[in-house]
């Protein structure tokens, strides 16, 4: 294969997001899930893999390797544990970790959002709650006031599409389940009016979220800090198998182009795409027992990226960014292989004109997996989560000489 060169300053990087590697984010709601009697949590977070005080020697191992981004959310619940308390010393732990990206040659791209909110917050409804659109634009007007001068790249919110996808991939409805319930009665509210971010139940909510994208994106060009701002979907490729045109048409606008549709006046989408998903006439097609999957029972399909990166464009008509691609395997030559052909259709994209403007890799390290704990191994750096030890495997070598070299 000829050899491609990617454009001048491509982005080249890994993603995490705070709850998932931090550790004891105690005042967000997810901790109160992960701890609720009955929980569908697999195991709390607990210390996760403790990046909350081991990012320095992360971002120089990134730095290391060959990358120059490293996409990291700030946590909310940290930053305002309780409404309208800002803690400064944890706005500043923010600003040292940005500042270490820099030191290192590293553009930070920061999420003000990845999934976890607050927990005082789901006491008035979370995002079902009108109130929650200005309480998010006041922290990120806070944050960004701190650190805003060292942000190179901003996220507002984190796929307020998943839920669509889960709704599909999962057998039962979650608002129907009985963990639904104690954890409304553990924010004190009614079953109706628990808003959790992660499983959007009412349409309500997506206006709310978007709405709150459009504050922030506003209050983040405000300045301090000259940045592109986005959001990110989660994109899976969608296909459609025989007869299914309809259902894969329908859902298609679901899951991705109510949202894109409305991206159209900002810098950039973040796409994140892990598989494709075939539909029929009568919904989702499972693949087969004889199909590769992840860990997550997706099949393994690097170049569902291709077709997602493809989409995004054309229907929001902005520059795209792969904000998370990977595959979670405990076979790392899988994983390798999935980003080599993954990475091919990204070129083929840019060969086609398309305006990719980076690739940031799920996950920079093994983490925390939300409900299925730290079962499932996305990262390109393994953790051994006794001593804390991070680990590189080969994948991350591998990708990290690409990024080095802006070339494949
Ligand atoms: C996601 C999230 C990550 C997940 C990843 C793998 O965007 O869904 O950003 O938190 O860990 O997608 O499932």
């Amino acid at each position: 294969m000829k050899e491609f060169i990617f454009p001048k300053d491509f982005l080249w990087g890994a993603s995490t997001a705070a709850h998932q590697v931090e550790g004891n984010n105690i005042n967000s709601e997810s901790w109160v899930l992960e701890h609720l009697p009955g929980t569908i949590y697999a195991e709390p977070s607990g210390d996760a893999i403790d990046h909350y005080h081991r990012y320095p020697e992360d971002i120089a191992l990134l730095a290391e390797l060959g990358f120059n981004a490293y996409r990291f959310s700030i946590e909310w619940a940290r930053i305002e544990p309780e409404e309208s308390e800002f803690s400064y010393a944890e706005l500043e732990h923010y600003r040292q970790m940005l500042a270490a990206c820099h030191e290192h040659g590293i553009k930070p791209m920061v999420t003000f959002h990845h999934f976890t909110s607050p927990r005082w917050l789901m006491r008035d409804g979370g995002w079902l709650d009108e109130k929650t659109l200005e309480r998010f634009a006041r922290y990120c007007e806070r944050a960004t006031k701190h650190f805003g001068d060292l942000i190179g790249a901003a996220c507002t919110v984190n796929e307020p599409n998943i839920s669509m996808l889960l709704s599909k991939m999962l057998p039962f409805k979650i608002d129907e389940t009985p963990f639904w319930d104690t954890a409304a009665q553990a924010f004190g509210v009614s079953h109706d009016r628990l808003g959790l971010f992660q499983f959007v139940t009412q349409p309500r909510m997506r206006e709310v979220i978007l709405a709150a994208h459009r504050r922030a994106f506003d209050v983040l060009h405000s300045g301090p800090g000259n940045f592109p701002v986005g959001l990110t979907l989660a994109l899976v490729d969608i296909q459609a198998a025989e007869g299914g045109e309809g259902k894969s048409a329908e859902f298609q606008r679901e899951q991705s182009d109510v949202y894109l549709e409305q991206l159209r006046g900002d810098d950039f989408v973040g796409v994140q795409t892990y598989s494709r998903m075939m539909l029929g006439p009568d919904g989702m097609v499972k693949p087969g027992d004889d199909v590769e999957k992840n860990q997550m029972g997706e099949e393994y399909y690097p170049e569902a990226i291709g077709g997602t990166i493809r989409h995004a464009a054309q229907v929001a008509g902005i520059p795209v960014i792969v904000t998370e691609n990977g595959f979670s395997s405990s076979d790392d030559s899988r994983r390798l292989e999935y980003f080599q052909r993954a990475l091919r259709s990204v070129a083929s994209a840019l060969e086609d004109g398309i305006d990719v403007r980076g690739y940031f890799c799920w996950s920079a390290m093994d983490n925390f997996e939300w409900v299925s704990g730290f079962g499932p191994q996305f990262g390109i750096i393994a953790v051994d989560r006794e001593t804390q030890q991070r680990i590189p495997k080969p994948s991350a070598y591998w990708l990290g000489n690409v990024a080095r070299r802006n070339r494949l």
